[in-house]
């Protein structure tokens, strides 16, 4: 009897830790009825890593991140899990840990955009090697799968889903009020009741439900299910259009900019600049999301890292002007709830009395923006799902390829209701939250899997290698961690339980039909 026990667990172990073949990888993508289309070309797939990179969150989470946050009633969960760290190492509870909010980072948030670009491009770097080696659909998940093991890879495939699908919903979130504002600045008022998110800040709003939210999201469901080539090509022009908005921004806001306001420039020091760089990472989500096109790529050996590369580096520039820009028009302090804080950008351009077209052209351009963030998340949303389900992780529905379209158009439809159902609920900043936390863990398993894979397969070509490897993968561990513990603890709390949700579905399902599993228990 425990011998049988015993040959089972390690048949399990064995399973746990199985990693699938690149060379098997790339030709089951080859697959018929399950290969896609390679249409993507370097420039493309910049606009697609700028497209989603560049979408609510710079227009939303700046002012926020800014202005810091108080909460009347003192709570555990309101603290930073590195403030509380630091709390029980110093005296030896959790007592001297800030539970009232966090710091306002003040304009100081300019230099917490150039922290966490520093700490993305660390992530880009390891993104782009395993890209550039594993030009396969799945991004971080296939990665895993082919370097840490099938548990890694289905822990990493479940947790992408909380980069993408609960990104977006925070992104529709933020679609929703921009576009209310600008409707409201035409005469044309939606009603609360079917235009605003139904629950926010812990507490019920008397909202029914958020359909532009809703609708947004299903509009390019629609658009997707199409095809590839036609949705990159519509992000490629609202890409150019949310980047001319920014730069109208840049002259209009900096012509209203009072340098007075820049003072103090870092009212809560660096603790301040660090918790304001645990939220708006959110801006930077998606320049990982290139990788995820790597099976659509012409020649993703070289592509993909110039994609992930060049994406970062134009989303920062606009980034730190539009930070400063913002902190120079009014005092960070205004952007602490209401107007102000849901809609910073449109505010302080108002508040300021900027001529009406611009300011339509400006929120115009933010919406288009967001737009195309939106539409990159769903695409790499669906793809990911595409390669759980032709791992057999994920029921075979999810890697069926539309005859004609020749796009998953299941999991797109799938991934569409996902996201649009909890748009229709939600406010942004859980959801906001709770995806900083999934991806940056995210791009921490990535980054240990180049160091596993540098010295399991040093032999195999890579398009493009980071350099001085182990060092740049663990500065981007450290850095990504360090983020993460800069959350909350309800975040993490968030957190853990999604992962343990995923690990029950695994056990029960995916476990068992997967490839590695042994064929007497295997099901069909
Ligand atoms: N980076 C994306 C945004 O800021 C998710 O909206």
């Amino acid at each position: 009897m425990w011998l049988i026990k015993f040959v089972r667990s390690w048949h399990l172990a064995n399973q746990l830790l199985a990693c699938k073949s690149i060379d098997k990888l790339i030709s089951d993508s080859h697959e018929e009825g399950h290969a896609l289309t390679k249409s993507l070309g370097p420039w493309s797939l910049t606009a697609l890593g700028i497209g989603a990179i560049i979408g609510s969150g710079i227009f939303v989470l700046t002012g926020t991140a800014a202005a810091g946050e108080h909460f009347e009633i003192p709570s555990i969960l309101h603290a930073q899990v590195m403030d509380l760290i630091s709390s029980f190492l110093h005296h030896g509870t959790f007592a001297g840990a800030l539970m009232h909010g966090r710091p306002a980072a003040g304009p100081a948030i300019a230099i917490s955009f150039i922290l966490v670009a520093v700490a993305c491009s660390f992530a880009g770097l390891c993104y782009a090697e395993l890209a550039s080696m594993i030009p396969i659909a799945g991004s971080a998940y296939t990665y895993s799968y082919a370097t840490l093991g099938e548990i890694f890879a289905w822990i990493i495939g479940w947790d992408l889903i909380l980069e993408y699908a609960v990104s977006n919903v925070a992104v529709a979130v933020g679609f929703a009020g921009y576009l209310k504002a600008q409707l409201a600045a035409f005469h044309i008022n939606l009603p609360d009741a079917i235009s605003s998110p139904v629950f926010a800040g812990g507490k019920w709003t008397g909202a029914y439900f958020n359909l532009p939210a809703f609708l947004v999201v299903m509009i390019l469901t629609v658009l997707l299910v199409r095809g590839v080539r036609e949705s990159a090509k519509t992000n490629n022009i609202m890409v150019a259009v949310k980047i001319g908005a920014i730069a109208v921004f840049l002259i209009v806001g900096g012509m209203l900019v009072k340098p007075a306001n820049w003072t103090p420039f870092a009212p809560s020091g660096f603790g301040g600049i660090l918790t304001g760089g645990a939220i708006i990472f959110f801006t930077y989500i998606g320049f990982d999301s290139v990788s995820t096109a790597a099976e659509e790529a012409m020649n993703p050996q070289k592509d993909i890292p110039f994609g992930i590369i060049a994406s970062l580096i134009v989303c920062t520039i606009l980034y730190v002007g539009v930070a400063l820009v913002l902190l120079g028009m009014m005092r960070y302090s205004t952007f602490t709830s209401g107007p102000a804080a849901d809609a910073p950008v449109a505010y302080a351009l108002q508040q300021l009395g900027a001529k009406p077209v611009y300011r339509s052209i400006i929120i115009i351009g933010a919406l288009t923006g967001m737009l195309s963030s939106l539409l990159v998340f769903q695409y790499g949303q669906t793809r990911v799902w595409f390669a759980m389900s032709r791992d057999r992780l994920l029921p075979s529905i999810f890697s069926v390829v539309h005859k004609k379209f020749k796009t998953p158009h299941w999991s797109t439809w799938i991934a569409g209701f996902a996201v649009g159902l909890p748009a229709a609920f939600v406010d942004i900043g859980d959801a906001a939250d709770l995806s900083n936390i999934g991806t940056l863990f995210a791009f921490v398993l990535v980054s240990f899997g180049v160091i596993f894979l540098r010295r399991r397969q040093p032999e195999r070509p890579r398009g493009f290698k980071v350099p001085l490897v182990p060092l740049f993968p663990i500065i981007s561990i450290v850095l990504c961690g360090g983020l993460m513990t800069g959350l909350t603890l309800i975040t993490w709390i968030r957190f853990v339980v999604w992962l343990g949700l995923g690990l029950v579905i695994y056990v029960a399902y995916s476990r068992k039909r997967s490839e590695f599993c042994p064929p007497s228990t295997q099901a069909r």
